[in-house]
């Protein structure tokens, strides 16, 4: 490959290390809790994850009170946060790792990847920060800065800029002296620096080798296409109570938030003018 990658492990890890902003998770090596951090992060902001994180350390604080208590007190948990299959795989993690592992969390790549909930990019993140091995990640903030860093033209989502962009995530870890801080450093310029709009060059450090920023041409990175506008839905819920009991169901396995309660509801459509009949 043509490009070069120099110094910048070394920038990205002295920086960070100034750098680092606070976080709860960050003062732990134990590879739960940050395996647990690193899920609730997957599509939820840093701020909204802190208060979850900490008040589901202090309830299960390790895998054995994970894998015994039971689904509902998990989801409760996890009530507010969305994408509940995420809860529900961490206890399916939590029973395997109990089973499998005498309750200690794997060190080895390929077990920790074969884990419900996990793919690449978290069994990555977990093997670098809690065991320091050098795995390269790569989500949304290390796309970010890597599409600038390097002027990467072409859909990050393509199968052959996925390939390029883990390359390159994996030569930048593996040239580390600490591929946990390389990682984490990559995440937090993404996060705090290397922002989708107004991003803050002035205080980057990797400015000077950035490709996108030479020719000013940094938000124009990276070059995801346009997303068709999601459609708004509209439903009805009913609320029927019998004295302190209230009427809910359970939504069917296959769909989105599958298994979890609600009271009944219909979807009214577009044009309708008469509520449907209730099933
Ligand atoms: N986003 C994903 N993983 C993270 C981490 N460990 N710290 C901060 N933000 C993150």
């Amino acid at each position: 490959m043509s490009i070069e990658i120099g110094p910048l492990p070394k920038h990205i890890t002295e920086w960070f290390a100034i750098n680092a902003r606070d976080l709860p998770w960050r003062r732990t090596r134990d590879p739960y809790a940050i395996w647990i951090s690193e899920i609730m992060l997957q599509q939820t902001q840093v701020k909204t994850v802190i208060p979850y994180w900490e008040r589901w350390m202090r309830e299960l604080p390790n895998i054995q009170s994970l894998a015994a208590t039971d689904e509902q007190r998990v989801l409760k948990l996890w009530e507010g946060l969305g994408y509940y299959t995420r809860a529900c795989n961490l206890q399916k993690a939590a029973r395997l790792i109990c089973e499998n592992h005498s309750a200690t969390f794997p060190n080895d790549f390929e077990q920790i990847l074969e884990l419900p909930g996990i793919g690449r990019y978290t069994a990555g993140a977990i093997a670098s920060i809690a065991f320091n091995q050098p795995k390269p990640i790569l989500d949304g903030n290390v796309v970010r800065v890597l599409t600038r860093q390097f002027a990467i033209e072409g859909d990050p989502k393509s199968p052959l800029i996925q390939q390029q962009l883990w390359d390159l995530s994996t030569r930048l870890v593996t040239s580390a002296d600490c591929p946990s801080s390389l990682n984490q450093g990559l995440m937090e310029l993404g996060a705090t620096i290397c922002t989708p709009r107004d991003p803050l060059c002035h205080s980057c450090p990797i400015q000077r080798s950035c490709a996108a920023f030479k020719t000013n041409q940094v938000t124009a990175f990276p070059q995801i296409p346009v997303r068709k506008k999601p459609r708004q839905r509209k439903f009805i819920a009913y609320i029927l109570r019998s004295g302190d009991r209230f009427l809910v169901r359970k939504r069917s396995e296959t769909v989105v938030n599958g298994n979890l309660w609600e009271f009944p509801n219909i979807e009214i459509l577009r044009g309708q003018k008469t509520l449907p009949a209730f099933k």
